[in-house]
């Protein structure tokens, strides 16, 4: 697949087949992830690979605290957002709804407890950081995350980023034995895209280039 296409075609997957993943094949996603720049080459990506039984058991704990807790996916801003910001948002999973109208699912419900359960992929990945680094090398891992979701749809598969396990980092931290020197900043599920879940109709659009650019020529 030429790169052009797994950029323009690639897209968050949230239902999945309940096909395994062989190892070499996830060894294969993640070689592609680790080729990603990084500031001086330092690579301070270090990735968890949950499956399995283990994987169900993670999810059925996180899936406990969200129900305890009942912290949701949000923005991440630091104050009320500009309505032109939160309309991109908005228009995004707007596109939701008729699938899950069909499902019968909230979308809280929906995109909470299935970030909780990975969208119950055949596989989680957690991707940490040493804590030795600032917080500017997120932007490495950010770089990684791409890769790994273009290598993976290169691969015919799918994966969602989950960053409301942060929410929940008390729990994965004990269940994964994460010690306190490596930080969380990112989950990933990874496994066969159900294409025969409406879910899986979901295209978010983009906002017109010119919104992003300042041209100083
Ligand atoms: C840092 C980050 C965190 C995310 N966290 C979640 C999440 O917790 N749950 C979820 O369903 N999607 C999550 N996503 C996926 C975004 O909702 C998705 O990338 C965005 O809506 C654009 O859609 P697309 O990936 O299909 O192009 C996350 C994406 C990123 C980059």
């Amino acid at each position: 697949m030429k790169l052009e296409q797994a950029i323009m075609e690639r897209k968050s997957i949230r239902a999945f087949t309940k096909d395994p993943l062989p190892r070499d094949v996830i060894e294969e996603v993640l070689q592609q992830a680790i080729q990603a720049p990084s500031a001086i080459n330092l690579q301070p990506w270090e990735f968890t690979v949950i499956s399995g039984e283990e994987k169900e058991r993670l999810s059925n704990l996180l899936l406990k605290s969200y129900r305890e807790k009942r912290i949701s996916c949000s923005p991440g801003a630091k104050g009320p957002l500009p309505a032109q910001l939160s309309a991109r948002g908005e228009q995004s999973f707007a596109t939701l709804n008729p699938a899950l109208d069909e499902l019968g699912l909230s979308f809280n419900d929906f995109i909470n407890e299935g970030s909780c359960r990975f969208y119950d992929a055949p596989v989680a990945i957690i991707i940490c950081m040493n804590t030795i680094f600032s917080h500017r090398r997120y932007l490495c891992i950010g770089a990684a995350l791409g890769y790994l979701t273009l290598a993976a749809h290169a691969r015919g598969l799918g994966t969602c980023p989950i960053g409301l396990i942060n929410a929940y980092e008390d729990q994965l931290r004990e269940f994964l034995d994460i010690p306190d020197d490596r930080e969380i900043v990112i989950g990933v599920a990874l496994g066969y895209p159900d294409w025969n879940s409406p879910i899986n109709r979901l295209k978010t659009p983009r906002a017109p280039l010119g919104e992003f650019i300042r041209w100083f020529d």
